[in-house]
């Protein structure tokens, strides 16, 4: 049986080592996790996407994966995972994973093979390369992490391709073998009973078989300087021999008919670093390829009124039958609401904020995935560098402080030691304001983000057009974002106040407001209406 349960989905993203430490060793895990399921199922989401907890050296935080079918025995046992699965879907959650296809640890041991020497069997399983006659490296590829993509091995006389850490080679996906080993893998995963695979960075999964060097950027974009280490040169290539090649589509559609074997189970797609919308289309339209593609526009972009309203109509006119995933934070961008701040007409009021954002991510046509804290209006923590973990932090520092301000762990009780997330010291601090928010405190304050949050997802729930339905932007006065949902049996038109004062629209037509959604109700007067500050408006036509 297929069902579309991903359709308007909301995945809650949980981030395994920061959620709740069930051992007392400062780091989190699946105990952990199965500990708060009834926490996240109050929430009302439909499933879970748990970053990497595979056995890792833990370089890149199990972003670099040194055995695909093990559990690290800091998150627990491959036991721990079965039972979480069962738990979860009793509670009626999904439960998807993160697929970490493009790279290995080079602790792996296809890696420890490969690197020996050009004659072992695993010896083509990486994309190995010669150096240029000076010595240097094939081509100009660079490492988001910082530096060349290339990195020496010297008992093969070649380099290794790696675009993060070098700890993380990249395998050669133009090998039989290396697609045969990797779908074994994810087999292994679908038989345990998963849900659905988050495909990690999809698009860097093959390379340019040529070696053909990236052209520059000219000029060097300027959207650039919202990412994560934006003064990084990484940015000042157009990346077009190293993200998006041809054969990733071609994969995708082998993956899709392995995991199509298997009853209703889906496939997100990580998609950065390109034309995250026009990729995404291709990568879902044809329903061959990816279920949804999980886009980082709104980690990216500023959130005015026209830069969102653009967003949303590049959506409209390039995703056509495709699907997409919005999300405004997650393991590796600054959290939303300290980003939104840079505007200076979103100051003022952090708690309405962080409301208003979440009701905008619920709204957009798609899937949206909530990122653990994010339903709490947590901000960026300030981590001083004697604490940073992150090496890209570490790397950039200090004009890029690095992810880990966005991954300190969550804050349940402000009256326990460590915020009730351990009882040992954790393995990255948890800034005072964020007890102040913790989820006990919040469960008991009817004004908080979390009970907002809750009301508005159940509210969300009654109203299919939201969900499933079209999407039309509507003209509307300057710090207004404005749009209509089209479903089978509602029309509803939504109005976010991106500002801090109150906004007055007029209303094309006559429109009745919605409640129960956890909002302040809006003053209407003659023809139009009066959101209060970071307010928003729902209605239907009278
Ligand atoms: C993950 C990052 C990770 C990178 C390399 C991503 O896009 O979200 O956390 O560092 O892939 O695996």
């Amino acid at each position: 049986m297929k069902s579309e349960w991903w359709r308007g989905a909301i995945i809650y993203q949980i981030y395994p080592r920061s959620f709740c430490d069930s051992n007392a060793d400062g780091t989190g895990d699946l105990v952990g996790i199965i500990q708060k399921l009834d926490y996240v199922s109050q929430l009302g989401v439909d499933a879970i996407w748990i970053s990497p907890f595979f056995k890792s050296p833990m370089r890149d935080f199990g972003y670099d994966v040194g055995d695909y079918r093990m559990v690290d025995p800091i998150f627990g046992t491959n036991s721990d995972f079965n039972s979480l699965i069962l738990a979860a879907h009793d509670r009626g959650l999904k439960v998807i994973i993160d697929m970490v296809m493009g790279h290995t640890s080079d602790q792996h041991l296809w890696f420890q093979e490969s690197r020996q020497n050009l004659m072992n069997a695993k010896a083509d399983w990486y994309v190995w390369a010669e150096p240029k006659a000076d010595g240097t490296p094939p081509n100009n590829w660079l490492s988001i992490f910082g530096g060349s993509a290339w990195q020496w091995e010297a008992r093969r006389k070649q380099y290794y391709l790696h675009h993060y850490l070098r700890s993380q080679p990249n395998l050669n996906w133009h090998n039989q073998e290396v697609v045969d080993a990797m779908f074994g893998e994810v087999r292994f995963w679908l038989d345990a009973g998963v849900d659905g695979f988050r495909l990690d960075a999809i698009t860097t999964l093959t390379h340019d078989p040529e070696l053909r060097d990236n052209p520059p950027w000219n000029p060097n974009p300027s959207y650039t300087k919202l990412l994560p280490g934006a003064d990084n040169p990484f940015y000042w290539q157009q990346l077009v021999y190293t993200r998006d090649q041809a054969r990733t589509l071609e994969l995708l559609r082998e993956l899709r008919a392995l995991i199509n074997q298997y009853d209703d189970r889906y496939l997100i797609g990580e998609v950065a670093d390109v034309e995250m919308i026009s990729v995404s289309a291709k990568y879902t339209r044809t329903g061959e390829h990816l279920h949804s593609c999980y886009n980082f526009e709104l980690m990216q972009r500023p959130f005015t009124v026209a830069s969102l309203s653009e967003v949303i109509a590049k959506t409209e006119a390039v995703l056509l039958g495709g699907w997409t995933t919005w999300a405004m934070s997650n393991h590796d961008n600054q959290r939303v609401v300290t980003r939104a701040e840079r505007i200076s007409e979103l100051r003022g009021n952090r708690r309405a904020l962080a409301k208003l954002l979440l009701a905008a991510l619920l709204s957009f046509r798609g899937g949206a995935c909530v990122y653990q804290g994010e339903e709490l209006g947590l901000a960026e923590a300030e981590v001083a560098f004697e604490d940073l973990q992150d090496p890209f932090g570490i790397e950039f520092w200090p004009e890029f402080k690095g992810r880990d301000g966005c991954r300190t762990p969550m804050p349940w009780s402000s009256g326990l030691p460590y915020g009730g997330f351990s009882v040992a010291k954790p393995w990255l601090p948890i800034p005072l304001e964020h007890l102040a928010l913790a989820v006990e405190d919040q469960e008991k304050d009817p004004s908080s983000v979390l009970v907002m949050f809750k009301s508005f997802v159940s509210w969300r729930r009654q109203h299919a057009a939201l969900i499933t339905g079209d999407l039309a932007l509507v003209q509307a006065n300057e710090s207004i974002l404005a749009f209509e949902r089209r479903g089978e049996e509602e029309r509803i038109l939504c109005l976010f106040n991106l500002s801090n004062q109150e906004a007055r629209q007029s209303l094309p037509g006559s429109w009745r407001p919605l409640d129960g959604h956890g909002f302040a109700p809006a003053r209407i007067d003659q023809d139009a209406v009066f959101l209060p500050p970071f307010g928003v408006w729902f209605a239907v036509p009278a």
